[in-house]
């Protein structure tokens, strides 16, 4: 499963940016390029065994519900946790996974921060990202799909969500779209009448970023059986941290 990731260092240079403005997100196409991104999905299918049903965050303890969210899920921060107080140190540990070696170096990128700095708030503080969760999920398995919710839990880091999308290429599943809408959520339901929706497609190397309260929802998704004919997203929950505590908390 561990195979040495060189020092990744992200920069921008041949990527694709789109705003979808209604409700605000910043597309990336190419974001790592065609052999980063190809390294990333065969690393990931690799970790097969490490993938389990979601569950979902209902009073404060995790469940499942597949009316809700039915997908599996991999935690993969845990696959590559050290006890060692210095973050260096779990660092260089975390490069043994291609994708957090990429993960962790798109987040530290002073491209990345410099390019988000004039988005609206909270993307704008991109750069004063301290602490990430990463979470890589696949769906496609008889309707996989996640209803309306929103990442922003209480009391967590999660201030802006990243989702990078990467598949088998030519893809093999169908669905699986992310549509974010301006409306207000109560449990899995949309209740405002007037909400406006965008509809993303999960596209090889796509990096899609919007605040972590935007609510949003996973269509239906059919593949085929086969673990990597799936959809694949990594999601990356990013938030502030001071003296060890969330100050996102807004
Ligand atoms: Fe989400």
């Amino acid at each position: 499963m561990q195979i040495e990731s060189e020092n990744f260092q992200w920069e921008y240079a041949k990527q694709k940016i789109t705003i979808l403005d209604d409700p605000y997100c910043i597309i990336i196409d190419d974001l790592f390029g065609p052999e980063k991104s190809k390294e990333i999905f065969e690393y990931i299918v690799s970790l097969r065994e490490y993938f389990h049903p979601a569950k979902i965050t209902y009073e404060d303890h995790l469940k499942t519900d597949e009316d809700y969210r039915k997908n599996v899920t991999c935690y993969i921060d845990a696959l590559y946790k050290i006890d060692d107080p210095d973050w260096t140190a779990r660092r260089e540990y975390r490069k043994k996974s291609q994708l957090l070696g990429a993960i962790d170096g798109l987040v530290q990128s002073q491209d990345m921060g410099m390019i988000l700095h004039s988005a609206p708030f909270p993307i704008c503080k991109f750069r004063d990202v301290n602490a990430w969760e990463t979470q890589i999920s696949r769906y496609g398995y008889d309707k996989d799909h996640y209803e309306w919710h929103y990442d922003r839990l209480s009391n967590d880091d999660r201030m802006i969500t990243l989702v990078y999308y990467v598949n088998m290429e030519p893809k093999k599943f169908q669905g699986g779209e992310l549509v974010l809408s301006r409306g207000l959520s109560l449990g899995k339901k949309i209740i405002t009448s007037n909400a406006k929706e965008c509809t993303i497609e999960p596209k090889n190397d796509r990096l899609v970023i919007f605040n972590s309260r935007t609510v949003h929802r996973v269509t239906s998704t059919t593949s085929s059986a086969r673990f990597e004919e799936g959809r694949f997203s990594v999601n990356i929950w990013c938030g502030i941290r001071k003296n060890g505590e969330p100050i996102s908390n807004y």
